[in-house]
C-alpha cells in the first residue's frame, strides 16, 4: 500500500502552495486536478462561470487523477471554495467510491474567510473524514493564520498514523 496522496485543484495557486507545503511534512504525493476545458483568462468570466458550475454542482472533465490514486492508504483533498461549495473539479473527482472512501482530510481556501458551508457538505459526502481545516485567500489579513493552522493539520494526521 502506498503513502499518503494530497490531491487538490487550484486556480489561483493558494491550494497548490498549501498542498506542496503539506507534502513536504507528510512526505506525500501531490497530485493537481485540472479541468480539461480550462478556465477563462478573465477573472469577472472565472466568477461566473465558476460560481455557476459550482453552485449547480456540475461535473467537468477533469485531468491529472488516475486509477493509482486508490492504490494509496489514505488521500488528503485540498480545494478552493467556489459559491459556497467545493471546485466543481472536485465533484468528478468525488464520484470515485473508492476514493470518497479513502480521503480522511480536507483544506479549504475561501476568499472571505467563511468555509463552514463547503466543510459541511463535503462531511456528507466523504465517511471517513476526520481531519479539516479551513484557510484563508492570501488577500485575506486571516491567511496569517494559514501557516500555524497548516502545521497543526500536519501534527494531527502524522499523530493519526502513529
Ligand atoms: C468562481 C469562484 C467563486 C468563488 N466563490 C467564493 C465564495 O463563495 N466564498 C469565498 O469566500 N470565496 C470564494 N472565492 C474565492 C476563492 O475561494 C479564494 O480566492 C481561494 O483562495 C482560491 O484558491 P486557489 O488560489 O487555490 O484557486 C471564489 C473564487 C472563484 C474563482
Amino acid at each position: 500500500m502506498r503513502k499518503t496522496a494530497i490531491v487538490y485543484y487550484s486556480l489561483t495557486n493558494n491550494t497548490k502552495e498549501a498542498a506542496e507545503y503539506l507534502a513536504g511534512k507528510l512526505d506525500a504525493d501531490l497530485y493537481q486536478i485540472e479541468t480539461i476545458k480550462p478556465m477563462p483568462k478573465g477573472k469577472g468570466m472565472q466568477m461566473m462561470l465558476g460560481g455557476m458550475k459550482a453552485t449547480f454542482g456540475m461535473h467537468p472533465a477533469i485531468k491529472g487523477v488516475s486509477d493509482e490514486l486508490t492504490e494509496y492508504a489514505e488521500i488528503v483533498l485540498g480545494t478552493p471554495i467556489w459559491a459556497g461549495k467545493n471546485a466543481p473539479a472536485v465533484n468528478t473527482l468525488l464520484k470515485s467510491k473508492e476514493v470518497r472512501e479513502k480521503i480522511t482530510a480536507v483544506f479549504t481556501f475561501s476568499g472571505g474567510g467563511d468555509n463552514d458551508k463547503c466543510m459541511a457538505g463535503l462531511q456528507k459526502k466523504l465517511p471517513n473524514l476526520k481531519h479539516t481545516v479551513a484557510l484563508a485567500d492570501r488577500n485575506n489579513k486571516l491567511a496569517s493564520e494559514n501557516e500555524r493552522k497548516l502545521d497543526t493539520f500536519a501534527e494531527e494526521l502524522l499523530n493519526g498514523k502513529r
